[in-house]
């Protein structure tokens, strides 16, 4: 396979190793009667991922930088994100935005320059952007649950081409779904545009599943379901199907021919369907009479998923979806000044985006959250059906607070009055700002909730999903595969593994992983008891 290279990908091919795990620092909560912080003698740091307080929705909001962000997700998140929704800078060289269109962002500057030393001072813009891209999709690929897909924004005459090349070489060439075109804009743009090169009226939105063996089509959206199904039938709209087949030649079945709601199939013609289906079918009332002829009822439910219905869309029309223009309006007009962001995302088109591959209990990620278009879309989703679809946005700049968590409020509580008041969605979140790293060089960070340690060595361990403990095993983390893991850890004082601890074992597995500070077992007992022993915390894995 062809692929990319740049000045200083060496640096960054598995930087995203090396990026430290941190936990996430709950600030506060919100939903629709205000916020409550979170008050400071409560746990600092919460569980990775924000702990499963009972107040915690599941929505997050994470001001910071998206790479420490995601690393910090993963022990919670990996695996499990349904969809993944990214609009990363551009890249335009459009140094006045309000948004960080490029990577002179003195944080990103700061941080390239940790990572690729004094040379990246010379690297041109499109090395640094895709310095600044890779380790941020390999982390994003590790969060996608299997059957999950990942859309990604981005401009044509930019990045376009570098990021389908490095999206390959990630997620993989065999996952590309294909590329969508957004119809961005109506107008044409600056007339010095014009001087350079085409006027590009369409964005791109690419588009791969993490595993395509798990490619299962398209969900309907309501629209497709409109267009599909315009019939009515016993329980709703549904399309009418054939079953009648040509019995010439070596299709002249008898046992194909008999009565359906009283009806034999016309002359020269047989059932397509066996007698026991037809039966089931007319028990459910999926068969009707239509212009004299049996016809199956087909309904949404009975064809979700299957290949037979990916749809149409490949192409987001203005009218339909909205513009980059008219997301900056909405986004205005709920704000109730002028932002200053100019190329916000309608929440049209990232509702069509989700409908499609979204379950009403899906989660969503949208690491580059800018003004925060993506909880919108999945809290309107969720009013409009009653789904329970979740949301996690990250944003590097300060506005994550004021523009990008303030209009999630508003839109959760309502906005606008007169004839211009929208109806608040409901619904929650909660904001955090990165905290410590949960190793401290290369000893584990003391200052941490022994529950937040124990859910990170489990995952390095197993990369499975926490919270299968036992209390009346207190050192148990859980069983994965077969193996019990333990881990001995008391805060200022030494645990070793020696006979009494082994008393203290009582998960029945196949084998067993058992973290302490010493180990006073020989070897041959260690065989014997099928234990593999791993020292605090020399042997806690970096993943
Ligand atoms: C093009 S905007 C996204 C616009 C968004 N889709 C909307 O509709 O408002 C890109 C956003 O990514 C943010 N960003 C850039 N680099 C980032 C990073 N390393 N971590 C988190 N956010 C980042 C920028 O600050 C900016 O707000």
């Amino acid at each position: 396979m062809p692929t990319l290279n740049w000045a200083g990908k060496d640096k960054v091919l598995n930087h995203h190793l090396d990026v430290p795990v941190r936990v996430l620092e709950r600030v506060y909560h919100f939903d629709e009667g205000g916020a409550r912080r979170t008050p400071p003698d409560a746990s600092r740091h919460p569980p990775l991922g924000g702990g499963q307080k009972e107040e915690s929705c599941g929505n997050m909001i994470v001001h910071g930088d998206n790479l420490a962000a995601l690393k910090a997700l993963l022990p919670r998140f990996e695996g499990r994100v349904d969809c993944i929704y990214i609009d990363p800078p551009y890249n335009t060289g459009n140094e006045g935005w309000v948004y960080n269109d490029n990577v002179n962002d003195p944080q990103i500057r700061k941080w390239l320059g940790e990572v690729v030393g004094k040379e990246g001072e010379d690297f041109s813009r499109h090395d640094k952007w895709l310095c600044m891209m890779y380790p941020r999709l390999k982390i994003l690929q590790k969060l996608l649950s299997r059957d999950g897909y990942i859309f990604l924004s981005i401009s044509f005459p930019h990045e376009e081409a570098h990021l389908r090349l490095i999206c390959n070489e990630i997620f993989g060439s065999q996952n590309f779904i294909g590329e969508l075109t957004w119809e961005s804009t109506t107008q044409p743009s600056n007339a010095g545009a014009a001087k350079f090169g085409l006027q590009q009226k369409v964005e791109p939105i690419l588009c791969y599943i993490k595993d395509r063996k798990a490619y299962h089509g398209f969900y309907l959206s309501q629209k497709d379901v409109e267009k599909k199904y315009p019939h009515l039938g016993n329980h709703g709209a549904c399309r009418f199907e054939i079953i009648e087949k040509s019995d010439a030649g070596g299709y002249k079945r008898d046992s194909m021919k008999f009565q359906i709601l009283g009806q034999y199939p016309r002359a020269g013609k047989r059932w397509q369907i066996g007698e026991d289906l037809a039966r089931e079918l007319e028990r459910m009332g999926k068969l009707e009479i239509v212009d004299g002829i049996v016809k199956r009822a087909i309904y949404p439910e009975d064809e979700v998923g299957k290949d037979a219905l990916v749809p149409f869309w490949s192409h987001f029309g203005a009218k339909e979806f909205g513009t980059a223009e008219s997301g900056k309006n909405d986004l205005n007009e709920i704000m109730g000044f002028a932002t200053g962001f100019d190329t916000v995302k309608p929440v049209g088109l990232i509702s069509a985006i989700l409908e499609h591959v979204c379950t009403k209990n899906s989660i969503v990620l949208d690491s580059f959250a800018g003004s925060g278009t993506t909880a919108h879309a999945v809290l309107k989703m969720n009013a409009e059906d009653g789904g329970n679809r979740r949301f996690i946005l990250v944003e590097l700049m300060d506005y994550a607070e004021n523009i990008t968590a303030e209009r999630v409020k508003r839109v959760i509580r309502g906005y606008g009055s007169g004839d211009k008041a929208v109806a608040g969605t409901g619904g929650n979140f909660d904001f955090f700002e990165l905290g410590p790293s949960l190793m401290d060089g290369d000893a584990l960070n003391e200052a941490l909730s022994v529950e937040t340690l124990r859910e990170y060595v489990w995952w390095t361990e197993t990369h499975a999903q926490y919270g299968n403990a036992d209390p009346k095993d207190p050192y148990l983390l859980g069983s994965h595969n077969g193996t019990a893991y333990y881990f001995c850890y008391e805060r200022g004082r030494t645990v070793a593994l020696n006979r009494a601890l082994l008393r203290k074992i009582k998960a029945k597995a196949e084998s067993y992983v058992v973290f302490a500070d010493t180990c006073l077992l020989d070897e041959a007992t260690l065989r014997r008891l099928r234990i593999t022993f791993k020292k605090i915390p020399r042997d806690i894995a970096r993943p």
